[in-house]
Formats: C-alpha cells, structure tokens, sequence
C-alpha cells in the first residue's frame, strides 16, 4: 500500500476543508431557500443551528478522521471496540458520496454551460419568458448537459489524480481564494445599483412574520437541514480531511474557522443575490430557478452584465467544483483504503464509475422526464437529492454522534482527547450531556417529521 500524504500546511487543510464545505449549497441553495422563508428571520434560525447542530458533528468528523488516519470506508473500523459493528456505518458514509456526487456532477455542469452562454450573449436581448426557456432548453438536451457533466468528472478526477498536495491542495487553494475575491467584486456591484436598499432590508432585517405563513416547524426544519448539507456532515466527506492533518491544532477552533468561512461565503452570496432582484424588481423567492433563470434577467438589464453574469457563475463553477474535486478525493481514497490500490488505479476505475452514475440524473430531465419518483413534477434529482440530504447526511450524523459519545462507540474519553490535541480552542466540557443525550433526538426529531411532511396525509 502506498504511504498516506498528508497536507503541505494548515491553509491547505482549512481551505481544502472550506471547499468541501462551500459549494452549491452555499450559493445556489442557500439564497432560494432564504428567498421562499423571508430573508433574514431564516437567516437567524439557520446561523443558530449551524452552531449547535453543524459545528460539534464536524469536531467529531474531524476527530474520527484524523485518530484513524483512514476515510470513511475504515475509520469505523480502526477506531470499534472489538467485536462491535459499528464499521457498518461505512457503507452509508460512501454510498452518500456517490450519490452526492450523481447529481452535483450535472448542477456543476450548468454552471460551467452558463459561463459560456453569457460571454456568449446568449441571453442579449431576450424576454424574461425566453431566458426561462434556455434553461429548460438546456434540460430537455441530453447531449450538451451530458457533454458539461463529462467535463466536470473529467476535470476534478484530473486534479485529484495529480495527487492530494499537488493536486487537490495546490488547485483547491488557488480556487477558493479566486471565489472570494470575485465574490467580494460581486457584493459591492450589487450593493451600489440604484434601489438595492430594499434588498438589503429583506435579507438583513427579520421579519418573523413571514415564518409563520410556512409554519415554524417547516422553516426550522429547512435551516437544519441546510446546515448539514452546507457542511457536507454526517458522510464522512470532512472526516477525510482530518485523516491528512497532524496534531498541532485542536479540531474544534479548526472547525469554527471552517464554518465561519462557509457561513461568510453563503451570507455574502445573498447579499449578491437580494439587492440586485430587488433593484430590477424580480422576486427572490423564485426556487431552484433563481439562479438560472431569474438572475440572468437581471444581468441582461444590468450594466456591465454580461461580464458581471460571467463572473458569477465562474464563482457558482469555483464553489461548485471546489466540492466535487473534495468528494473525488474521499471516493478515491475508499479505493485506496479497502483495495490496497494506488492513486493512479482509484482515480481511473472511479472515473468511469462516477460518469456512469452520473447519467441517471442528466437523462431524467429528459428522456426519463416521465420518471417522477417523488410525485407529480419530481426528476431523478430529486430523488438523489432526497436519499442524501434527508437521509443518509442526518442519519450518518446520528451514527457520528453515537459512536463519539457512546461508551459501547469510541466513546467520549477518545473522542475529546483527540479533539482537543494541539493548541487552540477545545471542545466545551459541558456540552457532554448534550452532545450525547440531545443532539442525537433533534437530529432524529428531524428525520421522523420530515417523513411525515413529504409522505403524510
Ligand atoms: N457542502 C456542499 C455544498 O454546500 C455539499 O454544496
């Protein structure tokens, strides 16, 4: 077997981290969703849970990664009592990183098409009716959606084949530093068009009213759920990363940089994203289509907007592919850790397995549009979306937070010894009793009650 890299230095870790971290979720899911519940009193619910909820299942990750120096394919294994099967937890762990990666490899693709039909122009000129229909045009063509997917899984198998420091850490960096610098040159255009104020008022002053039009139950619910799929929590997608780190720096102040950097990118893309519909007059609340469909409108009236259109979704593509060359990183590293094979033999076999996987989701916008899984209306994506984000991320993290704190797990004697090695800040003391006896039911709570919303009467 070969020997196990590790990171060049602790930004690589913090970045590479935050790249797995901040991806679509952060600027294409975290806007619409602050859009449908009102702005900022969603805002407010959602911060809260990324800091009861996300943070301390990431400290577990981190720890279980870096105490078993293995993925999630046998951290379980390295770290069980003897004669337990808590190993079992490995196959969620990696089926949720295949089927994260089945319908993120298509929503990246679209990203990329989109950087170039705004150079092109491609929307110059066109009504808002006809800007919707480049979208659903792109969705009823198999060949260029599959062609943009093919290019993405080719690309960030490239990077990750090249190797974990020259590879994913040398591009990873080069890419996240990129994103916040257009990020900001996005804010601050957005923020000065004449009437962006009324934007900023929707996404920064809470307006509690608005939630309970929904029910609180929903909107809570939709901010947990955010929370676990920002982070990529409960798949062991993070856990890799501890697995490259050495023991100087305790993994809770690691974690809090991490989430602060995600929570920063996902709140300055709605500060991009509520001024600019409200100084063009489009309603933010428009869906998963308020990136394609809405947003377009906007640069097409925009000044600048076809260069401005370009630079954001080369942003969306460097959140986007920063997660996906991540993912590649843990998928490849099940190969190596299971079967013993090289980088170079993973990254190929994985290839061809992740571009077949991938193919369900592009065709079920079109040739099996007639498949709805989830009812009238759903695509395969949909589905996709619905094992992982609504199963396999907060069951897995029940399974983190178990086998953490359980005395018949790891336990909580390993767990916070390895946590809190190095220097920085430690995991709370007092948070035992919570982290043990509450966390696990809310994050159940959650499960059971989601069910009953989608598949109830
Ligand atoms: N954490 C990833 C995202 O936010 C999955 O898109």
């Amino acid at each position: 077997m070969e020997k196990r890299e590790s990171f060049s230095s602790r930004l690589g870790f913090i970045l590479i981290s935050a790249g797995c971290a901040i991806g679509l979720g952060n600027v294409w899911r975290f806007p619409y969703i602050t859009g449908k519940y009102g702005g900022a009193a969603f805002v407010v619910i959602y911060l809260i849970s990324l800091v009861i909820l996300g943070l301390p299942i990431m400290v577990m990750e981190f720890s279980v990664g870096r105490a078993s120096r293995r993925s999630a394919a046998r951290s379980f294994h390295v770290l069980e009592p003897k004669n337990t099967k808590w190993h079992l937890l490995s196959y969620p762990a990696m089926a949720g990183n295949y089927l994260l990666m089945m319908f993120y490899t298509t929503v990246a693709g679209w990203m990329l098409a989109y950087i170039v039909k705004m150079l092109r122009g491609e929307f110059t000129g066109l009504t808002p009716d006809e800007v919707g229909g480049v979208f659903n045009e792109m969705l009823a063509q198999p060949g260029p959606m599959t062609f943009w997917m093919v290019v993405v899984v080719l690309v960030c198998f490239g990077i990750c084949g090249m190797g974990l420091q020259n590879g994913v850490e040398r591009i990873t960096k080069v890419m996240m530093v990129a994103l916040f610098f257009i990020l900001i040159l996005l804010c601050i255009r957005s923020v000065t068009l004449p009437g962006a104020g009324e934007g900023i008022r929707f996404y920064l002053v809470p307006d509690f009213g608005k939630i309970e039009e929904y029910g609180w139950f929903e909107v809570v619910y939709a901010a947990m759920g955010q929370s676990f799929f920002t982070l990529s929590l409960g798949i062991g997608a993070m856990a890799i990363f501890g697995s490259y780190i050495s023991r100087d720096h305790a993994l809770t102040g690691e974690s809090v940089r991490i989430c602060c950097l995600d929570t920063t990118v996902a709140l300055l893309s709605g500060l991009v994203i509520f001024p600019a519909c409200f100084a063009f007059n489009v309603n933010p609340g428009e869906g998963p289509g308020l990136v394609f469909v809405t947003l377009p409108n906007i640069f097409n009236q925009m000044a600048g907007g076809r260069i401005f259109g370009a630079l954001f979704f080369l942003f969306m593509s460097f959140a986007a592919l920063s997660t996906v060359i991540a993912v590649f990183e843990n998928i490849i590293s099940f190969g190596i850790d299971l079967f013993g094979w090289t980088r170079t033999k993973s990254t190929l076999v994985n290839l061809v397995l992740i571009l077949i996987l991938s193919l369900p989701c592009v065709f079920g916008f079109n040739v099996l549009s007639g498949f709805a899984p989830l009812g009238e209306g759903t695509t395969i994506q949909d589905l996709e979306d619905f094992i992982v984000s609504n199963n396999l991320l907060p069951l897995g993290s029940v399974g983190y937070l178990l086998f953490c704190t359980s005395r018949y797990g790891w336990g909580w004697k390993n767990f916070i010894q390895e946590a809190d090695a190095g220097k920085g800040l430690k995991f709370p003391k007092w948070a035992r009793w919570y982290v043990t006896y509450i966390l696990p039911l809310i994050v159940l709570f959650i499960l059971v009650m989601s069910y009953i919303q989608k598949f109830g009467a």
